[in-house]
């Protein structure tokens, strides 16, 4: 008995070994972690189960038959992140250069399996060069059945990729599809083809961090929601992402014990808004004043900044926030900025998470750049999943809230269930001064008399009251109340269930 628990010990260690000590010092060598080491990181101490340790590949072509690595390029199982299960797989650079072969891609689809069927996430960490070459179509049609599974289990679970290395060609579809991307600067890359290929084709010069890098993706392109200087800032930011999330579409997200009193009065509220409304205030400000502990765990921060979307918590319970943010274009609704948010409200409803939306809009970025690009179609996203979305939601109004943006942003018409305002909100179809100048036309040339017809527009539409008298705002609030008002809410829409008509599946404007 000794001697077979002694040979199971040597072919674990052998597993843990990967592709050998000089792979493993290479890797530290780029300021990369192991995939074993990215894991134990990741995962509660000790709570690793691992499968398939002995996997390994079928190949025989190009004397692959004498070059077997226990494991075959990839750790897969389960573990816990602050005690709630977590399905994972971490691709080993050191194996093949964590190539994906045919069974490297059954290991994974294994564990997205039992995540679909166990209600739980999947975190995949990413460090592959692709395809295993030597295995072609065989390779292929492993990614292709990886794919699969990320659309059956978009919605049911949340799936978290991490890419830690490179990820290229046809492989970043796998991540692409998945809910959250993080990506860590400097040693990771994602694109569909790399700098040589851009080269002969376009003749542009690039590099592959400025191609596919994180700042690329995280600013510029939007397929990486969160950047991070080094694998471990990485992964403890994915513990904390976890903390917000239900394991399973079919669970409440989880909440923990409230620390922060939800009766908090911020007076400073009161003052947040300037008295002139062309000037700017930072909308973080009210969101972590709102926030329990003042924490928000921004999603997107780098991208489209006229919009803050992320998670916060009320009396310990996850609430997913949209707002507007009057510093950046002041505020207005855009392509990337309604893509965005629509992303994300899509994700919260899918997720059982509450929506709070904080409003100062004053309409939709003009412009030939936006309408030759499709600002129709991406506004309507937007539209279009508040108006899905059944999750309760609470929207704030500010200040601005003009025109359609009006109607978009969470609006009681599109679904919102509680409606506040602030006295200093304007809900009116445009700004007094573009009104007045409509309305007016003929009287154009007097100046004094357009300033009247502007003052007296303000007056009668730059107020909340007008919404008000209508019920399309349920109440006018303090601002420095507005914590314990959009508490309140949230803790009367706890047991809000909504039908909706049968169908196979909705059209959304893509
Ligand atoms: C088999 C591979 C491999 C691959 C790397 N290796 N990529 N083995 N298949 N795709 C092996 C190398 O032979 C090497 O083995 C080890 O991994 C490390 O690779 P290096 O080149 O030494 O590392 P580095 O210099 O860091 O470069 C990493 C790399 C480069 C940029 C990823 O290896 C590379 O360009 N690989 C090929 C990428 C590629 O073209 N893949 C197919 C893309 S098409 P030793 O034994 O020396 O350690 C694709 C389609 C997916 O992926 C389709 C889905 C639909």
């Amino acid at each position: 008995m000794k001697d077979i628990l002694e040979k199971l010990q040597a072919r674990r260690e052998e597993a843990w070994l990967g592709g050998g000590q000089r792979r493993i010092d290479a890797q530290h060598a780029k300021g990369k972690l192991t995939a074993r080491e990215r894991l134990e990181l990741l995962l509660d101490e000790g709570s690793f189960e691992e499968y398939d340790t002995y996997v390994t590949h079928r190949c025989t072509d190009f004397g692959m038959q004498d070059q077997k690595v226990t494991g075959d390029g990839v750790v897969t199982g389960w573990g816990t992140i602050n005690g709630r299960m977590v399905y994972v797989f971490a691709q080993d650079f050191t194996v093949f250069g964590g190539s994906l072969s045919e069974t490297h891609a059954q290991k994974i689809c294994k564990i997205m399996d039992k995540a679909v069927q166990n209600g739980a996430p999947v975190i995949g960490l990413n460090d592959s060069g692709g395809a295993r070459i030597q295995e072609g179509v065989a390779s292929l049609g492993g990614y292709a059945d990886v794919f699969k599974r990320n659309v059956t289990a978009s919605g049911a679970i949340p799936q978290i990729s991490v890419i830690m290395g490179p990820c290229a060609g046809g492989a970043v579809y796998s991540p692409a599809m998945t809910d959250f991307i993080f990506m860590v600067r400097d040693s990771s890359y994602m694109f569909v083809t790399g700098p040589d290929v851009v080269k002969t084709v376009t003749n542009e010069v690039v590099t592959a961090e400025e191609l596919g890098g994180a700042a690329t993706h995280a600013r510029v392109s939007s397929v990486a929601d969160r950047a991070f200087d080094n694998d471990m800032e990485a992964l403890a930011e994915v513990r904390r992402l976890v903390d917000f999330l239900p394991l399973s579409a079919r669970e409440a997200p989880p909440c923990l014990p409230a620390i922060d009193d939800p009766d908090r009065i911020e007076p400073s509220l009161d003052t947040l808004v300037p008295d002139n409304p062309n000037m700017p205030y930072d909308m973080r400000e009210l969101v972590t004043k709102i926030a329990d502990c003042g924490e928000f765990l921004e999603i997107q921060e780098e991208f489209a900044k006229n919009i803050l979307t992320g998670f916060i918590r009320l009396e310990g319970s996850p609430v997913g926030v949209v707002a507007n943010q009057p510093m950046v274009l002041a505020g207005c609704l855009d392509i990337d900025s309604a893509r965005k948010a629509a992303r994300f409200v899509r994700f919260c409803d899918a997720f059982n998470i509450p929506i709070l939306t904080l409003v100062d809009v004053p309409g939709f970025l003009p412009g030939t750049a936006q309408e030759y690009g499709g600002v129709i179609k991406h506004g309507a996203k937007l539209l279009f999943a508040y108006g899905q979305a059944t999750v309760p939601m609470v929207t704030v109004i500010t200040r601005k809230a003009y025109g359609g943006a009006y109607d978009v942003m969470a609006s009681k018409h599109i679904g919102a269930d509680v409606n506040y305002a602030w006295p200093t909100a304007e809900i009116a179809v445009m700004g007094a001064r573009g009104a007045t100048e409509i309305l007016y036309r003929s009287e154009l040339g007097d100046a004094a008399r357009i300033a009247a017809r502007t003052q007296e527009y303000e007056e009668r539409f730059a107020n909340p009251f007008i919404a008000a008298e209508r019920g399309f705002i349920d109440e006018v609030i303090m601002p420095r109340s507005t914590r314990r008002r959009v508490a309140r809410a949230f803790a009367a829409l706890r047991s809000k269930r909504v039908e909706r008509p049968y169908k196979k599946h909705d059209n959304i404007p893509l």
